[in-house]
């Protein structure tokens, strides 16, 4: 039987509400590759969000854009110990699997694929991605390995979900454009799109990773987005060169004594190439250590 759907017209839009519907679960590609079959079969556009799991408001947005857009949606939680560094989080990332599992559903998710790591990393697998350059600054000097980590595990997850439609998160912007060059550069068909960061009230960027923080950490955290904030300000009152603006970040962190800097980067949105003047579409990006927590934010804004 076909699910019920009806279709909302809204100031010229038209939004596809349907009833609330069960999440099917898989565990193996061969069962991901059937129901995605299925869903195509019945005409729908299928769109894919990767996570690894902890789901937040944040991972819940993407879903919501999808499903805007008319498409069923396909997530996928799975902690990639690829991209993880020896010394990194792998162990202790938070797995809340039954809460992830309500949420994603409540979402309106259609598909849940949850693969063992066996599955997509059997005895032997000696293949890796590598998006040259793009994969190298920032989060990739920081982290060595990680976007390789990123690459292989995304190719592997849409070579068996072959979505139509890619979501990622604006959050993490380098992450997103290494994608997008690997999807171009392969010739992948799939269209990759972004959904804004979602932010709680005070700013601070959603993260699985804010479970880190204790309560004092938590207030220090603000200093990233306050810190970009600072930096968007300079920029639109005329401020260009690159150098200003990362020391009016570096001026709002001085206030946060729990705040320590990994990098205030200010580069070419496409290249991720530093920019010595502000000029066309910059991104601002910024990486620091608060407590035993790494977090990241961005903001990207077009000179004129
Ligand atoms: P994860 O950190 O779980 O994020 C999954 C997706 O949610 C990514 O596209 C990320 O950019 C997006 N996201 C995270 N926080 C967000 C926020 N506050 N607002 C909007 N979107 C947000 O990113 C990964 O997992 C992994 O690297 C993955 C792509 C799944 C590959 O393993």
């Amino acid at each position: 039987m076909r699910p019920a759907r009806r279709t909302v017209r809204r100031r010229g839009a038209s939004i596809a509400r349907r009833a609330p519907r069960r999440m099917q679960r898989v565990r193996h590609a061969a069962d991901v590759r059937r129901a995605v079959a299925d869903l195509k079969r019945r005409g729908a556009r299928v769109a894919f969000v990767p996570t690894m799991g902890a789901i937040h408001e944040g991972h819940v947005s993407l879903v919501a854009r999808a499903r805007a857009g008319g498409a069923r949606v396909v997530a996928s939680i799975f902690v990639n110990p690829l991209q993880f560094g020896p010394r990194e989080d792998y162990r202790h990332y938070p797995r809340p699997v039954r809460r992830d599992r309500a949420r994603l559903a409540a979402a309106g998710v259609d598909l849940l694929w949850e693969p063992p790591a066996g599955d997509l990393y059997p005895a032997g697998h000696r293949t890796r991605v590598r998006v040259t350059e793009l994969g190298d600054a920032l989060e990739g000097a920081s982290r060595p390995g990680h976007f390789e980590g990123v690459a292989t595990v995304v190719l592997q997850l849409l070579l068996v979900v072959m979505p139509d439609e890619l979501w990622l998160g604006q959050k993490d912007a380098q992450q997103a454009r290494i994608i997008e060059r690997m999807v171009r550069d392969l010739g992948l068909t799939v269209r990759v799109r972004r959904g804004a960061t979602v932010r709680a009230a005070d700013g601070l960027a959603l993260s699985s990773r804010n479970a880190y923080l204790d309560a004092a950490e938590r207030r220090d955290a603000t200093a990233l987005a306050r810190g970009l904030a600072a930096a968007r300000a300079a920029m639109a009152g005329g401020e260009r060169s690159a150098a200003r603006v990362r020391a009016a970040v570096r001026r709002v962190w001085r206030r946060f004594p729990r705040v320590r800097e990994d990098y205030v980067a200010v580069v070419d949105a496409d290249t991720l190439a530093p920019l010595a003047r502000i000029r066309g579409r910059v991104l601002v990006a910024v990486a620091a250590r608060v407590g035993r927590a790494r977090l990241i934010d961005n903001l990207e804004w077009r000179a004129r």
